[in-house]
């Protein structure tokens, strides 16, 4: 599968792509995940990411194209990539395709997560994250919760909340969806990619990915 995941912040992108990844071995490409890991590692990277992220801010363009540039490159995606955040804007969309078409390869879909406000509201508030870089589990202490001392049930390591998790930061990420993100609505629209999947439970999302992608396959 190449798939773009789009939604709101707290939409899901994450737990699905993590399901997905268990389903057929593409793997996932979180621009986040990636981010917040070279913040802990202290590289040049996280030292300019940091202060857009922890106010919500999205971070400069050029930064994420270098980041992607590579990884699409990277042996790995031979096998499929679920894009997690990326592209968040209209130019991050542009150089996407352009990347793909020096690649020579083509997306299978777009798949846009469309969850309630108030829904997701509560999610990014209850949300913990596992620590260790290389794991980066999601957990939620209403529907997923880490165990009872707080620690990851996959690798052991301490669970945390994220550093843009604040009322403001999540404010801020809201309205910066909004005004950025969301216009890739369209323009996947009119790509003739996407498909729009409105659910809270993650079994329908990840059947809804599956049906679309099989129905494209058959087209
Ligand atoms: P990023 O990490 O991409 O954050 P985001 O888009 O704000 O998305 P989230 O990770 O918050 O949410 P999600 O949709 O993945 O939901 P999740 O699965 O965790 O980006 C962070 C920052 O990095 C940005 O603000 C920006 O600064 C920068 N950045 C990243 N990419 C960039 C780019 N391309 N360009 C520029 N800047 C970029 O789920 C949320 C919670 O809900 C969890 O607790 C989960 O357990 C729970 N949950 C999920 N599904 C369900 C369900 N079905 N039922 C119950 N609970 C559920």
């Amino acid at each position: 599968m190449r798939i773009v995941l789009l939604g709101a912040p707290g939409a899901g992108k994450g737990t699905i792509a993590k399901l997905l990844t268990d389903y057929d071995g593409s793997v996932q490409i979180s621009t986040g995940d990636i981010l917040r890991g070279a913040v802990k590692a202290g590289t040049e990277l996280g030292k300019k990411a940091q202060g857009y992220m922890d106010r919500g801010e999205l971070v400069p363009d050029s930064l994420i194209m270098e980041i992607m540039e590579s990884r699409l490159q990277e042996p790995d995606c031979k096998k499929g990539f679920l894009l997690d955040g990326f592209p968040r804007t209209i130019p991050q969309a542009d150089a996407l395709k352009k990347m793909l078409q020096k690649l020579n390869l083509k997306l299978d879909l777009v798949a846009n997560i469309e969850v309630p406000k108030e829904v997701i509201l509560d999610r990014l508030t209850t949300r913990r994250t596992c620590s260790n870089a290389n794991c980066q589990e999601i957990y939620n202490i209403k529907s997923k919760p880490p165990t009872p001392d707080g620690k990851c049930k996959k690798c052991g390591s301490p669970v945390i909340q994220r550093a843009d998790e604040t009322v403001e930061a999540i404010t801020k990420r809201l309205e910066t969806y909004n005004e950025k993100t969301a216009p890739l609505i369209d323009y996947y629209r009119k790509e003739g990619f996407l498909k729009i999947i409105a659910s809270t439970s993650s079994d329908e999302v990840v059947s809804g990915i599956k049906k679309a992608i099989k129905g494209k396959s058959a087209e």
